[in-house]
């Protein structure tokens, strides 16, 4: 695969110290572009950026501590980052990964003993990083590439590339919160590919399954077996794929093992509610001031 272009540009990576953000952060640089790395964990984050900036012989990415949930946290890193590496075409590329596993979110059910104990209030941990977190590195992202004049090397104000999971699609039973953010990504990055795709933004979502990153247990992975496992540079290939000058807008690419799929919507009865469906978003968008 001949992948874009993208040596001047900018990025911003949240969960950058380990992982997908790591690895993806380490590509990034390696074709020539500067990386904003930020993390909840800073030390990870700084011995991430000292091997990245050891091998590139400069500056090329900067280590900030950013805990997503903080929009505060996410705006002061852009301007550190633009301050350090600012241009007129600052910050094409943002990539809303950070993410974490499933946290329980209420008592597990037990018939002997669920009529008796207190009914509790909903640990949402899970959906404030893997959700909320997103929305705020998107937030910034769709705010900032606002300001900006579309490049004229691509044509484009900004690229963002969320991190959903298989898992958006494939409901999971042992991680309800986890899948629950996961699909809220994709049907976000819908409605704002949409909004957003004839403004010069495009927004792409990749759906990996396992991949052997520290988020999964080793002994988890060795149950799995090496069928379903997605290559690590496979799915940063993927990330990749859809920066630059290329035009993808509002793809959902799914990734198991080495099979890669773009998720479509294909269920034949929206076809018959197109029309109603298409008046109410009409309506809800004027309602918003979107639209006239
Ligand atoms: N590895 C997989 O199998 C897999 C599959 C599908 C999707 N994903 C998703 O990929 C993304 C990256 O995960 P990974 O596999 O690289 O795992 P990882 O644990 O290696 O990386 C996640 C990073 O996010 C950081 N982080 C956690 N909470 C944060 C917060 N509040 N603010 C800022 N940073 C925070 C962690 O410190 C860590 O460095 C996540 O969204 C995850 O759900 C992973």
């Amino acid at each position: 695969m001949t992948l874009p272009e993208i040596s001047r540009d900018i990025a911003f990576v949240t969960g950058a110290a380990s992982g997908f953000g790591f690895a993806l952060s380490k590509e990034l640089v390696s074709r020539g572009a500067s990386v904003i790395m930020t993390d909840i964990n800073e030390d990870g984050c700084k011995k991430a950026v000292a091997e990245i900036n050891e091998k590139a012989g400069k500056t090329a990415a900067i280590a900030i501590k950013v805990d997503t949930t903080r929009f505060e946290d996410q705006l002061a890193a852009y301007e550190i980052g633009k301050e350090t590496f600012g241009r007129v075409d600052m910050l094409s590329l943002v990539f809303a990964n950070a993410g974490i596993s499933e946290h329980p979110w209420i008592p597990v059910f037990d018939p002997t003993t669920s009529s008796s104990r207190p009914i509790t209030k909903p640990n949402t941990t899970t959906l404030d990083v893997t959700l909320d977190g997103q929305l705020n590195t998107a937030a910034l992202a769709f705010q900032v590439f606002e300001r900006q004049e579309p490049n004229p090397r691509t044509g484009f104000r900004g690229k963002l590339v969320i991190t959903s999971s298989i898992i958006g699609f494939w409901p999971c039973k042992g991680a309800p919160l986890y899948s629950t953010a996961k699909a809220g990504v994709v049907s976000f990055m819908r409605t704002m590919a949409g909004y957003y795709g004839d403004k010069g933004i495009t927004v792409n979502l990749i759906a990996p399954n396992v991949t052997a990153t520290p988020i999964v247990p080793p002994d988890f992975l060795a149950l799995l077996g090496d069928t379903y496992v997605c290559p690590l540079e496979l799915v940063i290939e993927q990330m990749i794929s859809v920066l630059g000058s290329c035009k993808d807008n509002g793809r959902a690419i799914c990734i198991s093992g080495k099979e890669t799929w773009d998720h479509i919507q294909n269920d034949p009865m929206f076809e018959k509610n197109r029309v109603q469906f298409e008046k109410m978003e009409y309506e809800f968008g004027k309602g918003m001031g979107l639209w006239e």
